[in-house]
């Protein structure tokens, strides 16, 4: 047994109802990224993933298609697989709730629960929502409707089990208080704090309507709740039951990472299971946001999900990883789309990272004969490179360890453009034409390569083929395989004397929505003129002409009214006075303004943006503000600026 400090991180269970998409990928992307962090940091890692099989969605699905439950699903796993190995997930057990060892611990969790009095048999009527799995009571439904997914509810009357979780509510407010990491990020925890004061309701936690299911044990006919079943998943991986070294070392768990949808299940029901059979509570259960479209959510019935492994065919893996992590802000939904990915990958990838990369190579290559050399002469610039790298290292683990993974990407790149910066001051290519500055010239190469070595450990989580790829180049790793976190705080490892062999652009950059051929590698930034050179990249990535800029209709408008929006908690639904026009505006700032705020503000409304359905109400357009982290500042101008005015 390893004496390396343990780490469970976890999945939620997929449902094999239909092929993932590319909001499923992110939650495995970012618990694989944690995961990959903690292990170079020295843990003994456990990374958990699975399938959530059983239910009457499935059980339907399967029916519809005319196969049996188990068939169905098969195929859906096999897919599933199939896109973890392409997006490098490194998830340690993969975990199906139809394998009978999941089967037993559920049993066995039921039965513990019944025999203690806390599962006991009554009548349920109520309403059901299917795609949730959720029972909710004619109180809890909005319109009618799930109050989750807005869909329709079947009404269920029933012989059941339930679980009296009303008994143990007390002790989960008084653990969610005591414990203000149990529940992050923070808005999460007020919202599941508020629910729980509400009232806790015992829950329903057998069904005997359909047969796609666990067995209840003790009677035959009832299988048990789908929900009940899937939580103990993370018990059942790590040996309950069967092997109790496995599971002390495991349990309680470091991290649940959930989508905000099913925070209320691992911080509700899962928590009273787990008192209820007298195990300890995870450490904490993380709900991240949602990655959306412009027109809302991402669903097979709207025909609009996007398939991760098309992008990941078109730009490549670690591209793909690095956006969605960097794309989503801390706990904040993010909204996908192909023009922006394409953006951060020319810009930040491929610009700021990759001509780094290209630009050290090349330049040890010209200036050293591909030789690594020693620094000799050190001074200030060097000093505060370093100081930046260290700066970056910690403040990227610090903000891995809260979940953060865009800020800590953004940490990252702090140091990137730092060592682009360092090269725009040193300016080798000056130094390189008098014998008198040879020694500073080694000395900023060496830097440079330095800094490679630094960013290289620190990207790895994110973008896993990099310390291979860029070992191609730089051979610093013996095994980059084996590269430990702390490497990236020791400044100063690289050995003088090393090889470095330039390749091409780490990547490629693309043309929007294109596939990255030949041409795209075309403007790659080889050899060491840098300014004249990135403003040319620059120019073909980030910057746009003045006609494509004229093309955006930006005027100045008046909030005349401002309401929120019913059953949406992030939006407000503006009336805005734009010259003679009036126009409707849906807007997701409800969490940094109240109506009453907005109303008599002048702010700058981006006219000719297609106007698009929002929840059901439409959109004409959409209001400028900073976004930075959790803060969101609208733009206003003076109140007596004439509206309807144009802003260039
Ligand atoms: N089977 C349950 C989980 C049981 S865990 C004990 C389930 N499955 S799911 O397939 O519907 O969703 C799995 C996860 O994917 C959830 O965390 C959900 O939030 C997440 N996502 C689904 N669509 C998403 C986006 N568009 N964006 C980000 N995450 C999304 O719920």
């Amino acid at each position: 047994m390893t004496n390396k400090k343990p780490f469970y991180i976890t999945t939620p269970i997929y449902y094999p109802s239909d092929n993932l998409h590319i909001g499923h990928a992110y939650t495995t992307v970012a618990a694989d990224c944690s995961a990959r962090f903690k292990r170079m940091q020295g843990y003994d890692v456990y990374y958990l993933t699975g399938t959530d099989e059983h239910g009457q969605k499935i059980e339907r699905v399967a029916r519809e298609k005319g196969m049996e439950p188990r068939a169905y699903v098969d195929r859906i796993v096999a897919n599933i697989r199939v896109l973890w190995e392409k997006m490098l997930i490194t998830n340690d057990d993969f975990i199906r709730t139809t394998e009978p060892r999941h089967e037993k611990a559920v049993q066995e969790i039921f039965k513990t629960i019944f025999d203690k009095g806390d599962i006991y048999k009554s009548v349920y009527e109520g309403w059901y929502c299917t795609p949730c799995e959720a029972f909710w009571t004619e109180r809890q439904l909005v319109d009618g409707k799930c109050p989750d997914c807005d869909r329709p509810v079947e009404l269920m009357s029933e012989e059941s089990y339930f679980f009296a979780m009303s008994k143990y509510q007390d002790r989960l407010l008084k653990h969610i208080e005591e414990h203000p990491e149990f529940i992050q990020p923070e808005s999460r925890r007020n919202e599941m704090l508020n629910f729980i004061k509400g009232g806790l309701e015992d829950l329903c936690v057998s069904r005997t309507t359909f047969q796609w299911g666990i067995p209840v044990p003790f009677e035959k006919g009832h299988v048990v709740y789908v929900w009940f079943d899937a939580l103990t998943n993370y018990l059942t991986a790590i040996g309950f039951g069967v092997d109790q070294e496995k599971f002390e070392r495991y349990w309680p768990c470091d991290v649940h990472l959930v989508g905000k949808d099913i925070v209320r299940f691992h911080t509700v029901i899962w928590p009273i299971i787990l008192m209820a059979a007298d195990l300890p509570l995870p450490k904490q259960v993380f709900g991240h946001g949602w990655l959306m479209l412009e027109g809302g959510k991402m669903s097979k019935s709207k025909g609009n999900v996007i398939d991760p492994l098309v992008l990941i065919d078109k730009y490549g893996v670690d591209a793909v990883r690095y956006y969605l992590l960097k794309e989503l802000t801390f706990g904040m939904d993010g909204y996908y789309s192909e023009d922006m990915l394409v953006t951060r990958i020319n810009a930040e990838l491929a610009n700021d990272l990759g001509n780094l990369v290209s630009r050290t190579a090349a330049m040890a290559e010209r200036y050293f004969d591909g030789i690594v050399p020693a620094s000799v002469e050190p001074n200030d610039l060097d000093a505060d490179l370093k100081k930046t790298a260290l700066e970056a290292v910690l403040e990227c683990e610090r903000q891995l360890d809260r979940i953060d993974y865009s800020s800590a990407l953004g940490a990252i790149w702090r140091l990137v453009n730092r060592a682009n910066k360092y090269i725009d001051e040193t300016a080798p290519w000056v130094l390189a034409r008098e014998e008198a500055s040879q020694g500073r010239l080694a000395t900023v190469i060496n830097n440079l390569v330095e800094a490679i070595r630094v960013i290289t450990i620190v990207t790895a989580p994110f973008m896993p083929t990099l310390p291979t790829r860029i070992n191609e180049q730089f051979a610093f790793f013996k095994d980059p395989n084996q590269i430990t976190w702390d490497e990236a705080k020791e400044w100063g490892q690289i050995v003088p004397g090393g090889r470095v062999h330039k390749k091409e652009n780490l990547f490629p950059r693309v043309e929007s929505g294109q596939r990255p051929g030949a041409a795209a590698n075309k403007e790659e930034k080889t050899m060491d003129e840098p300014v004249v050179e990135a403003t040319k990249e620059k120019e073909e990535s980030t910057f746009i002409s003045i006609e494509e800029f004229a093309r955006m209709d930006l005027r100045v408008a008046e909030v005349k009214a401002a309401e929120k929006m019913k059953k949406a908690d992030k939006l407000l639904i503006l009336t805005l006075q734009v010259g003679d026009e009036e126009r409707t505006v849906v807007s997701g700032i409800a969490q940094w303004y109240t109506p009453e705020e907005l109303v008599g503000k002048k702010v700058v409304l981006v006219a000719n943006l297609k106007p698009s359905k929002l929840r059901g109400v439409m959109s004409e357009g959409m209001i400028l503000a900073a976004h930075e982290g959790e803060q969101l500042e609208v733009l206003t101008l003076a109140p007596d600026f004439p509206s309807g005015s144009r802003v260039r």
